[in-house]
């Protein structure tokens, strides 16, 4: 009895096993992320005290509540009535959007349904940035700038906009880090086309800065 109850579990993991890779390969996957926990955390005199960046990190992985709880600090929205964000925008421009790199693939945050959409399936850390850690990593977050968004002004004042607002998220997940006792480091250091090209980013959007999380 005891036997073929976990025969039929096993049999039940692989289906969905199966089923999830494959909606994952036609690029249909959606994963719903657990609500974030937006009240909890150390005192922010606390966090300030202790953030800093690392390099070093461990192979755990990230549970899927830790993962929420960091993008929405990072760009989560904050206000539902109006939909604006953890993080400020010049002219409520609301430029940015968050990618996220997981061991088996790329995903989109949606901000909006709280979901990782995906974008393609896979181990692609190594190209996530030039230093060696990043590519064992267990996350890398992304930081993109929709240039169309910041509209038709000089092409060098929407450059500094994207900054100034990649350099609120990156702040958040620094500080989240410090108050969940999370490793993090943000990063210049990446191929913008190689890097482009596997968020499947059209023209407009640049990515702006990375950063690697994890233990
Ligand atoms: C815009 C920006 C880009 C950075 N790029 C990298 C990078 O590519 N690689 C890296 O290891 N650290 C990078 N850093 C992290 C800095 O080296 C780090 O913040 C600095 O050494 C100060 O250390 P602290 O963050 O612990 O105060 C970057 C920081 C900023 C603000």
């Amino acid at each position: 009895m005891e036997r073929s109850f976990y025969k039929m579990g096993a049999v039940i993991a692989l289906i969905l096993c199966i089923f999830t890779q494959k909606s994952m390969a036609q690029g249909t996957s959606i994963i719903q992320l657990p609500a974030p926990d937006r009240a909890g955390g150390k005192a922010l005199m606390a966090c300030l005290n202790v953030r800093k960046s690392s390099r070093e990190f461990s192979s755990k992985e990230i549970p899927m509540q830790e993962l929420s709880n960091i993008l929405w600090a990072a760009n989560g929205i904050n206000r539902e009535k109006d939909g604006k964000h953890t993080a400020p925008t010049a002219m409520n421009r609301q430029n940015m959007e968050v990618y996220v790199m997981l061991p088996d693939g790329i995903f989109f945050y949606n901000d909006l349904n709280n979901t990782l959409d995906l974008i393609q399936v896979g181990n692609h850390m190594k190209s996530a940035g030039m230093q060696d850690f990043v590519a064992k990593s267990m996350l890398n977050i992304i930081i993109v700038s929709d240039m169309n968004k910041l509209g038709d002004g000089a092409a060098e004042k929407k450059l500094v906009y994207a900054g100034v607002h990649a350099g609120a998220i990156m702040q958040n997940i620094y500080l989240y880090c410090a108050s969940a006792d999370l490793h993090t480091v943000v990063r210049a250091s990446f191929d913008q086309k190689v890097l482009a090209e596997l968020l499947k980013l059209p023209e407009n959007k640049q990515i702006i800065l990375a950063q690697t999380v994890g233990y």
